[in-house]
């Protein structure tokens, strides 16, 4: 099983998607993936996400898929068998972290407050998501958190772009960012997979921080 701790050192930037279709999504996964994407979140936002898991794990050895925003406890286990590897959540419960636990899903829970960190530290996590990370403060939400919680680390998810990735990068706290600007709608539509994997190549070489990973 892969740790949290190893995912975010896979790349600067995770993509987070959700798709009209299990065809559209694998489709865009092997163009992420050709532009150097190897973790990707696929969300459970519509329909097409499980199936679109199942089939973007079996898209290389080396891909790392996890599933996003699982709200549900009964959501846990149907994900890792489609053939998730981690779990993100748009917030944390006490059932939802159990369910993870007791499916071996290594979790990324989304937390927005400092009572949102103290129960993720209070159950374990050393690696949370901060969501939704621009509208809840940014950056200097992000500076505000590292002196009560200096070891916590984050990967701020929600409003972020290319502009504005390099500076939730620089941060001693932030080990990568989520966002879903590497699959712009339009983009999709037209199925122009070579605009995606541009999108993608030009994320992966963002500034990486990953020696800050817990
Ligand atoms: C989300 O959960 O919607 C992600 O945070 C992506 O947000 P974005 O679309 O603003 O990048």
């Amino acid at each position: 099983m892969i740790k949290v701790s190893e995912i975010v050192r896979i790349g600067p930037v995770i993509p987070v998607l959700a798709f009209d279709s299990v065809e559209e999504g694998e489709a865009v996964c092997r163009a992420l993936y050709e532009g150097g994407v190897k973790v990707l979140e696929i969300t459970l936002r519509t329909a097409a996400g499980l199936g679109v898991i199942e089939r973007a794990s079996k898209i290389a050895d080396d891909i790392v898929v996890g599933v996003g925003t699982l709200t549900k406890p009964s959501e846990v286990e149907a994900s890792r068998r489609a053939g998730a590897q981690f779990g993100v959540s748009p917030g944390l419960t006490r059932e939802l972290h159990q369910a993870a636990a007791d499916a071996g899903l290594p979790m990324l829970p989304g937390c927005m407050t400092p009572s949102d960190l103290i129960q993720a530290i209070s159950f374990g996590y050393e690696i949370v998501k901060f969501f939704p990370a621009q509208q809840a403060g940014g950056v200097a939400m992000l500076n505000a958190f590292y002196g009560p919680f200096p070891n916590l680390r984050f990967c701020p998810t929600g409003g972020i772009t290319p502009e504005t990735a390099p500076n939730f990068l620089a941060l001693p706290n932030v080990v990568c960012v989520g966002g879903s600007w590497m699959t712009p709608k339009a983009a999709v539509a037209a199925k122009d997979w070579a605009e995606v994997t541009r999108l993608a190549r030009a994320s992966s070489k963002l500034g990486h921080h990953a020696a800050k990973a817990a």
